[in-house]
């Protein structure tokens, strides 16, 4: 694991490997010749804090910046995302050394771009945030490089956030509070039911056992002939099939199990297009998305029940999908519970997320080393 040592204003140590090094290097100069440019007033009155972090976990390059005060509504002052999906359909998955390449390039000019955006110049940042984990090694090395290196040139602290944490409390970014909630997190990489006492308390409830439900998707998606990535590629197939076409498997629907498998599901889609070829694209997308939703909305309504919480949070790339929210829409008003779903710009990977996290850490007193490293199976 590459080590980067960094005192105010210059660099002095780096180790690793010689691809990092060279991603880092890179980074590192390209954000310090940008901050030493901008820094000129100094620190804001901290009643209000300004965060600017940085997401880049996997093929989104994102940079937010948020303001916000104790026990007040936050206000999302810029949100700019760098997607690299056509960089890496062609391939139809993402390939790491091409996202870290991109995240390098691209970054330096979003950092611009939110600044611009938000009318405010870098002095007015109050402390940077980045994602350290869970995630690709490499893409999460650049954009905690960056951020870390502009905490130590200007001074200002940084803050080390967990990506599932971004996404779980990303329902309630400019909203007042985060309340104790059951969120279920359902994106590519993670499928996850946690309890969320109040931010920073959280107990899991429930997982996968095997894929993720955007994996699902995904590799469902290249079965059907579908372009990566396959979540929103199957939400549009699904539109003009019908979904009890085919009865794929619920698995673990019975008992009071919260965590989740949805291997056998795309077995099972599988074995159908090995049997029938000719099967119509549509109607087993369609199925597949029922079966998905089926579980998702089962195990979430039980997991809020089991945690004793009247409100659910959904959040994470495939709670995008319309069907998606509709179904939790429909239980949950069928039920009685209070749904809060991500806005739709922040259910992929965002750094408005991130921001929010690093915004409630910094507001709570907590702040980070800037030689901690990234963790790429960091959990919650
Ligand atoms: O949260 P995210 O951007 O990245 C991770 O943290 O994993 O989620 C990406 C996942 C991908 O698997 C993608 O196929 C899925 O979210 N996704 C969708 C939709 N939009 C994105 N899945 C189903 N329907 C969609 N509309
Ligand atoms: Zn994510």
């Amino acid at each position: 694991m590459a080590v980067t040592k960094i005192v105010r204003g210059q660099i002095v140590h780096i180790t690793g490997s010689e691809g990092w090094c060279r991603v880092d290097l890179e980074t590192l100069w390209r954000v310090k010749t940008f901050a030493i440019a901008q820094i000129a007033s100094p620190m804001n009155d901290l009643r209000v804090a300004v965060i600017l972090a940085i997401e880049s976990s996997c093929d989104e390059t994102a940079v937010a910046i948020l303001r916000g005060k104790p026990d007040q509504r936050a206000e999302l002052l810029s949100s700019v995302v760098a997607s690299q999906i056509q960089e890496h359909r062609v391939y139809g998955g993402v390939v790491p050394e091409i996202a870290s390449r991109s995240h390098s390039l691209n970054l330096n000019g979003l950092v611009e771009k939110s600044l611009e955006i938000a009318a405010i110049r870098m002095a007015d940042i109050d402390a940077f945030g980045a994602t350290m984990g869970p995630g690709l090694a490499s893409s999460l090395l650049v954009g905690s490089t960056a951020a870390k290196a502009m905490s130590c040139i200007s001074g200002k602290p940084f803050i080390a956030v967990n990506h599932l944490e971004g996404h779980l409390l990303s329902p309630f970014i400019e909203k007042t509070a985060v309340p104790h909630h059951t969120g279920l997190i359902v994106s590519g990489g993670h499928t996850q039911l946690m309890e969320v006492s109040s931010p920073g308390k959280y107990r899991k409830l429930g997982s996968t056992r095997d894929d993720a439900a955007g994996e699902a998707f995904d590799k469902v998606g290249k079965m059907l002939g579908l372009p990566y990535p396959g979540g929103p590629e199957i939400e549009i197939a699904a539109r003009n099939g019908n979904p009890n076409a085919y009865d794929f498997p619920r698995s673990m629907m019975q008992g009071g199990e919260l965590d989740f498998s949805f291997s056998g599901l795309k077995t099972a889609v599988l074995y159908t297009l090995q049997k029938d070829p000719n099967a119509k694209t549509e109607d087993i997308a369609a199925s597949f998305q029922a079966a998905v939703v089926d579980v998702l909305v089962e195990k979430t309504i039980r997991a809020s029940k089991f945690s004793n919480t009247r409100i659910i949070g959904l959040s994470g790339g495939v709670s995008l999908n319309r069907y998606v929210r509709q179904a939790f829409m429909d239980r949950c008003k069928k039920e009685g519970f209070q749904l809060e779903i991500a806005n739709p710009d922040l259910c992929t990977d965002n750094a408005a997320m991130i921001a929010f996290a690093a915004l409630l850490r910094f507001l709570s007193g907590k702040i980070d080393p800037l030689d901690g490293d990234i963790n790429p199976n960091l959990s919650l």
